[in-house]
């Protein structure tokens, strides 16, 4: 055992700049390391976590003593990292920190709403404190990094994943991807409360065929560049200091083995100099895709792409150092690699303080700190959105003598906070629905019936729901998808309301055919609620909420907290009609306006083309009116902006938020263009009978897209703008653009 790993010895003799610093460090530790070392910390492999902290198995254990490990996944807890630390520390040779990650995803120990919920608050702030809040958690249980933001544009309801992201739209992807960075990575990385942030999944994962997940994508170059790849180059924007490649292939080539995105756009155009992890064994994965003949060829294909860091597939550590000496990968792309891994730790602090994250103080005071809980309810509250309220049947009030409670997510725990949940405590912590009443009700005034399952097809419970639905004044249904139904491998052809919650709710409105019917909905993913806004009066998404859910969602209920939330993606009427997106093409036969259907139009001859619930809609307590439109100058000029501007009104009976779209439509373009495009928002606060001017200012740059050569620039000619609250509308305004 060493006193003084041997960097330390040979950094602390350089004296040099501050700016220099990392670099010169990391230039001449990486004299004193072998080549296998150097690939030792392009390997990352998997800890057993268990209750107490990681399980140093002895491969685990070995391969950090002889240097063949440089990261390590689900391992955590003060005491584990603590000891896995000391191991790469005091016993390798060279005594480099190791680098702990996990997928905090939304939220550690306290749970966030998942994050297809918090694109709804389209409030970037909130955005940012969670994922403070995420790094402040799991920074106390020796995290360094997480494996997020997941920023892949997804138009894919049927893919279980879309849960993980932002939804359907471009611009507010690349604005949700910058305010999770910022709450992760912080101000400065080298604090203790500061983790690395990760930009996955790189890239187009979210276009997966048929909405498989794992499946096939394939676009043209100008869909990559104008849809999927803008959240990743706002996330570089942003510092974010790794990547994450994917499992999908893209266009033939597997996004792990991508030199196109990897190296030429990520690199090259980009000035990425972060590092790339892998995604899970994806490295391997290339041979099933058969575009890697054997593992030591996926090996040599993922290096030779500019993948830094193989996450759990053994193939770098075994592989690379004969591929170097065969000459079939560079020495030259495993010291960058290194370089980059090291140059990570360095902003760590962890060569200063390897144990700098592991302090059983910090530990046992940050996690669930009140006003964590606090933050995580608001978020919840802001993240729900209010479908449907037919006859104003919310907000409910506590002076109603019952209010009839149905439904097998009433009473959850677990499924509340949803999938990537951390380590949240699903049961213990957790605030059910159920629980969230007792602010509001006595509980004289609830009855409760689970009724049935999620998905068995037992329906025993439907006598007891029905009776207490006649009994009651007024009911609230609480359903939706289990948390296993969305997030990774959790893809569905289907996307109604699971099993035979949708027979109940209409046996329940059969019994009760006059009385008002409210359905609070929990699930991961646009759902087809065709039916169900037929039979009940008011809908409350409120996605998987997390921890607070149960205590925000009767905020809402009850009217405490006026509903703000906005969709960030479309709610289609049927599954046939995926893909649907607001901002599609308007193809050469688009159906005249106001007309359902016609012949030889584009459009299906069973169901319209519009959705159920447009992106951007969400209802309030209060009402809102929108004023004419007023723009500064109908000419834009590349060197001078414009600004358009709108008035909203609060009209209503409440205080609330509301969320203005900035919506453009360019009319001509050498490439067809979308029918409209997001281009900016503000989530204003309104007193009832407020009015405020809401001003948006347009550039050039607001404009500009990738044209079928594949340059970025904008093209003269007219454009159709509008300011609304969602995005079915009709434009009436335009500008034009002049050189
Ligand atoms: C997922 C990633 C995740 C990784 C590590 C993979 O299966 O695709 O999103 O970060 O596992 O847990």
């Amino acid at each position: 055992m060493k006193l003084k790993p041997l960097y330390i010895v040979v950094i602390s003799c350089i004296q040099i700049s501050f700016a220099q610093n990392y670099e010169a460090k990391v230039d001449s530790l990486m004299q004193l390391m072998t080549l296998q070392e150097k690939i030792g910390q392009t390997t990352m492999y998997s800890g057993n976590w268990d209750q107490t902290g990681p399980f140093v198995g002895s491969d685990n254990g070995k391969y950090i003593r002889e240097g063949n490990m440089g990261a390590m996944l689900n391992a955590m807890s003060v005491k584990g990292t603590r000891d896995l630390q000391k191991i790469a520390v005091e016993e390798s040779r060279l005594g480099i920190p190791l680098l702990f990650g996990y997928d905090v995803i939304h939220g550690h120990r306290t749970i966030f709403p998942i994050n297809l919920g918090l694109s709804a608050s389209w409030d970037l702030k909130m955005i940012e404190e969670s994922s403070r809040i995420a790094a402040e958690e799991a920074s106390a249980e020796g995290i360094h990094w997480t494996f997020a933001p997941m920023i892949d544009v997804s138009r894919e309801p049927r893919w279980g994943r879309i849960s993980e992201g932002a939804g359907e739209d471009v611009y507010l992807n690349n604005r949700i991807a910058e305010a999770y960075v910022k709450g992760f990575q912080g101000d400065d990385l080298s604090k203790h409360n500061t983790i690395l942030a990760c930009a996955k999944h790189y890239v187009a994962y979210g276009a997966a065929q048929a909405g498989r997940d794992y499946h096939t994508t394939n676009m043209g170059e100008g869909e990559l560049r104008n849809v999927y790849l803008p959240p990743f180059k706002a996330a570089v924007n942003a510092g974010v200091e790794a990547f994450m490649s994917a499992f999908n292939e893209l266009n033939g080539v597997p996004t792990s083995g991508n030199k196109f995105t990897l190296r030429d756009i990520l690199r090259d155009e980009w000035k990425f100099d972060g590092f790339v992890v892998s995604d899970y064994t994806s490295i391997n994965e290339m041979i099933n895709h058969g575009f890697a003949k054997d593992s030591i060829d996926a090996a040599k294909i993922g290096m030779n792409a500019g993948v830094d860091m193989d996450m759990v597939g053994d193939v770098y550590r075994l592989h690379l150092q004969q591929l170097v000496e065969d000459g079939k990968v560079s020495e030259t792309y495993i010291n960058d690699a290194c370089k980059r891994i090291l140059m990570a730790k360095y902003k760590l602090g962890l060569f200063d303080d390897p144990y700098r994250y592991i302090d059983e103080k910090r530990e046992a005071t940050t996690k669930y700190r009140p006003e964590f809980l606090a933050k995580a309810q608001e978020i919840a509250s802001a993240s729900s959105v209010l479908l449907q309220n037919k006859n104003e049947t919310l907000p409910l009030s506590n002076t109603t003598n019952t209010i009839a409670f149905i439904g097998p997510l009433v009473k959850d725990k677990a499924d509340i906070l949803g999938n990537w949940a951390a380590k949240g405590d699903r049961y213990g912590k957790a605030i059910s629905i159920f629980e969230g009443l007792s602010a509001y009700l006595k509980p004289e005034q609830i009855l409760f019936a689970k009724g049935c399952d999620i998905l068995t097809d037992d329906e025993s419970g439907f006598e007891e729901a029905i009776k207490i639905s006649k009994q009651a004044d007024a009911i609230v249904l609480v359903m939706g998808e289990d948390h296993h139904m969305s997030g990774e491998a959790a893809s569905r052809t289907d996307l109604k309301i699971p099993g035979i919650q949708p027979k109940l709710i209409r046996k329940i409105r059969e019994a009760n055919l006059t009385k008002k019917i409210t359905l609070v909905l929990m699930n991961g993913r646009p759902l087809n609620l065709s039916k169900e806004v037929e039979l009940v009066d008011a809908i409350l998404e409120i996605w998987f909420p997390g921890t607070m859910g149960g205590a925000a969602t009767a905020d809402l209920l009850f009217g405490k907290v006026n509903p703000s939330g906005k969709l960030t993606v479309t709610f289609p009427r049927n599954v046939g009609q995926v893909p649907i997106y607001y901002n599609m093409k308007n193809t050469g036969r688009p159906i005249p306006e106001h007309w359902p259907k016609a012949d030889y139009k584009s459009n299906y001859i069973d169901v319209a083309n519009t959705p159920l619930f447009a992106f951007g809609h969400g209802l309030s307590y209060t009402s809102f009116k929108y004023s004419e439109l007023k723009l500064s100058s109908e000419t834009l000029t590349y060197s001078n902006a414009i600004e358009a501007s709108i008035e909203v009104s609060n009209t209503g009976k409440f205080d609330g938020y509301e969320i203005v779209q900035l919506y453009i439509h360019d009319k001509v373009g050498s490439v067809t263009r979308p029918v409209k495009e997001l281009k900016g928002f503000e989530k204003v606060f309104l007193k009832k009978g407020q009015t405020k001017t809401i001003t948006f200012t347009i550039t050039v740059e607001d404009l500009k897209f990738y044209n079928s050569e594949m340059t970025y620039g904008v093209e003269t000619g007219e454009f159709e703008i509008a300011i609304a609250p969602h995005s079915d509308f009709k434009f009436k305004h335009a500008f034009n653009l002049i050189d």
